[in-house]
């Protein structure tokens, strides 16, 4: 007897058989980018659980390492680094200080784990007094070409330091192209800038800015991030970014805007990341803590979920604590 309707079932009846025909793989080490917050407060052994981010720690320079020490261990292999400073002000000197947070914290790191891939974000707003993402002028307005000196410089002092790519998360137009420029003559031109080229202006970043010490004072981003209502500004973004020269894209946050990195997956070329922010972290582990959901399980469907979208490689928070549950399970 002919059978005139499709049985799907036929694949899943055995873990073997799914197994096979899975179609994406969320829990791969060099795939995986776990960011970490450095404090520079004159105490190396700093470490100070971020409230509304359970797990996630605010770490001084010793903490870090042996952090990693232990995770690296565990096959992690990316880390994205913020820096909170010793000190702000309203031109954001510490982000570019020889003897800066950041600076001293990939010396350090790269000394200690020569193979491990360090990325450094970068951006303004963690050393600016004000918080904003770049140079505010009298009437509060963030300006942009007057930013982007600051920025090329910080790039500059963060690959002289040995980062191994270059970050940018402040969405002044036009950045891409300086730090690129800067980067070159300075002798780095083989440092890759991924770039935040797909940022919008979110309430999901509510936890970091917690974590780093960085709101605004006054107002908020939306004058530099982008509207959540816009899709297709995301591709003139994603396209100018590549134009000025950058080598990876990233989108974020990521669960909300799984269309958006799928829209950049199909129209560009390069490696694409999806930042899973800090609201999507908190959410989940929120829930879990309170029985509602089972966190692990929920944690690796958002994970598949990026994939399934068309991310090459995922920025999470969750990426020490995965590697760590897979080393066990195996
Ligand atoms: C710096 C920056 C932010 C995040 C990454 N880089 C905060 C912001 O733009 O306000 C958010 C990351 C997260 O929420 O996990 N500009």
């Amino acid at each position: 007897m002919s059978e005139d309707f499709f049985r799907g079932r036929r694949l899943r009846r055995s873990r073997a058989l799914r197994n096979l025909c899975r179609q994406t793989n969320p829990i791969q080490a060099d795939k995986l980018i776990m960011p970490y917050f450095v404090v520079d407060n004159g105490d190396p052994n700093y470490q100070k659980e971020i409230p509304s981010m359970p797990g996630q720690y605010q770490l001084g320079l010793e903490s870090l390492l042996k952090k990693l020490d232990k995770s690296v261990s565990q096959g992690l292999a990316n880390i994205l680094l913020f820096g909170l400073p010793k000190t702000k002000d309203d031109k954001a000197s510490e982000a570019y200080a020889e003897d800066g947070v950041i600076q001293k914290a990939v010396r350090r790191v790269k000394q200690e784990f020569p193979d491990l891939l360090v990325i450094t974000d970068l951006c303004l707003c963690e050393y600016m007094s004000h918080g904003h993402c770049g140079i505010l002028n009298e009437n509060g307005l963030v300006e942009n070409d007057p930013t982007l000196p600051l920025l090329a410089r910080t790039a500059v002092s963060q690959a002289r330091a040995g980062a191994d790519i270059i970050a940018p998360s402040d969405m002044m137009d036009g950045r891409v192209k300086c730090i690129r420029e800067a980067l070159d003559e300075a002798g780095f031109s083989g440092i890759p800038v991924m770039s935040y080229a797909v940022k919008y202006a979110s309430a999901f970043y509510g936890p970091f800015r917690e974590a780093a010490e960085s709101a605004p004072a006054c107002g908020d981003r939306k004058s530099y991030q982008m509207d959540p209502a816009n899709a297709r500004e995301a591709l003139l973004e994603a396209w100018a970014d590549l134009d000025e020269g950058a080598d990876i894209l990233i989108v974020k946050p990521a669960s909300a805007y799984q269309d958006i990195i799928k829209l950049i997956r199909d129209n560009t070329e390069v490696p694409l990341a999806a930042y899973q922010v800090s609201g999507e972290y908190s959410l989940i582990k929120a829930a879990s803590a309170n029985g509602w959901v089972d966190g692990e399980k929920v944690t690796l469907e958002s994970l598949i979920g990026l994939k399934r979208s068309g991310a090459d490689m995922i920025i999470t928070y969750f990426a020490e604590e995965l590697l760590a549950k897979a080393l066990a399970q195996r």
